[in-house]
């Protein structure tokens, strides 16, 4: 029976973690998958989430059903740091996911719920699981190209221009910050022209904001949504804490939307909650509590912020190290959160895995912090090396 399976074309990431765990050189350097290491090259859980785990422990009477919203008192809390000034209004509601992936296939699934032959416009490179979710619900791709890897830079006339055709109804996928793969995120300017272009064509935007506090904080990263929020009647938003949390494993994540109606919303909302009961039923309780206990522990969520300042500050600091290095990596130091792009090609990044022990994706993506500090200049090293070659 199940032989009538083929081969499938496996997600690249998941390759890439394989690979690097099963590589047996002790100096090998793993920038491959997303995850926040610091300077010894650990990815420690924050204290805030360990100090409020051991709350949860103590505290915590019963592992009975949350119910299909999930943790709502976990998004309530959410609230002002996703939607900031729109965080009163209710035409805006949330509901907690399995990570920022559950939150994406329960809009895009949403949007299929509503209209089947709705299209999406994907801007490339993006991260690689993007395609198979809008697939996965069945709806129709189009690509643009978002980002010019040899050029380092995003080709935002054309994102214009494809938006700008682009009939009413249509969907685009947008970054909310630290795009991934690129590191390429839209300045201010770029972002209210793009909120003019959505808001006056009638598309329908779906943000995905995955590293919200990682690029240049919490306010500044979630600015173009707020923009679009502004001009926009109808919003979906899939949100991770996986990243700001550290708690990767836990998958925590939450998918906000908004109508043009408090009750067309509370409507639309009843479909997503039976889509995620075809799903998931109820998503898992344990990081989303522990997320909830940090921030409503005044002293647990001044910890936690300051912890995920730490985290950007090293981000930012070991892309200026990077940028320094070489004009043709000055780029870098424009960019924000943990990915870049290097302007290598295929070969090249295999050889780099081959000979130097260092594992990106073989789009040149690399994850500015995958590295101890130790490992920075041998890191600039052989992708200088790689360039030149
Ligand atoms: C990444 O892009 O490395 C992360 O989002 C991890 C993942 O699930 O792919």
């Amino acid at each position: 029976f199940f032989d009538a399976l083929g081969d499938v074309q496996s997600d690249s990431l998941l390759a890439l973690i394989a690979m690097a765990n099963a590589d047996p050189r002790t100096d090998k350097i793993d920038v491959g998958v997303g995850v926040y290491r610091d300077g010894v090259g650990n990815t420690p859980i924050l204290r805030a989430v360990k100090a409020a785990e051991k709350l949860l422990w103590e505290q915590q009477q019963t592992k009975s059903y949350i119910g299909g919203f999930g943790d709502k008192r976990y998004t309530e809390l959410l609230r002002p740091i996703v939607l900031g000034r729109h965080a009163g209004d209710d035409r805006i509601i949330g509901l907690h996911t399995p990570g920022g992936c559950g939150a994406l296939s329960l809009g895009f699934k949403l949007i299929a719920t509503a209209h089947a032959d709705a299209k999406v416009h994907v801007g490339t490179p993006t991260w690689p699981n993007h395609i198979p979710v809008v697939e996965a619900a069945g709806l129709n791709i189009s690509e643009y190209r978002f980002y010019d890897k040899l050029e380092t830079r995003i080709r935002f006339d054309e994102m214009i221009s494809t938006f700008g055709s682009a009939p009413k109804g249509d969907v685009v996928l947008l970054h909310g910050c630290c795009h991934n793969p690129t590191g390429a995120d839209l300045d201010e300017g770029q972002w209210r022209e793009v909120v003019d272009v959505v808001s006056s064509r009638g598309l329908i935007p779906l943000v995905d904001i995955a590293y919200q506090g990682l690029g240049r904080g919490f306010a500044e990263d979630a600015a173009g949504l707020h923009l679009l929020l502004d001009a926009c009647d109808e919003v979906v938003i899939a949100q991770s804490c996986d990243k700001n949390f550290g708690v990767y494993r836990d998958r925590v994540g939450s998918m906000f939307l908004k109508t043009a109606t408090a009750d067309g919303t509370k409507r639309a909302m009843d479909h997503v909650v039976q889509i995620a009961r075809e799903m998931w039923s109820m998503p898992p309780d344990h990081g989303a509590a522990a997320v909830r206990i940090v921030l409503d522990t005044p002293e647990l969520r001044s910890d936690w912020d300051a912890e995920v300042g730490e985290m950007r500050a090293r981000i930012n600091r070991i892309r200026g190290q990077i940028a320094a290095s070489d004009p043709r990596l000055a780029y870098i130091g424009g960019q924000f959160g943990m990915f870049s792009m290097l302007p290598l090609s295929k070969e090249q990044v295999v050889k780099l895995r081959e000979q130097h022990a260092i594992y990106m994706a073989d789009s040149g993506r690399f994850n500015v912090i995958g590295m101890a500090d130790h490992a920075v200049d041998r890191f600039i090293g052989a992708v200088i090396e790689a360039m030149n070659g």
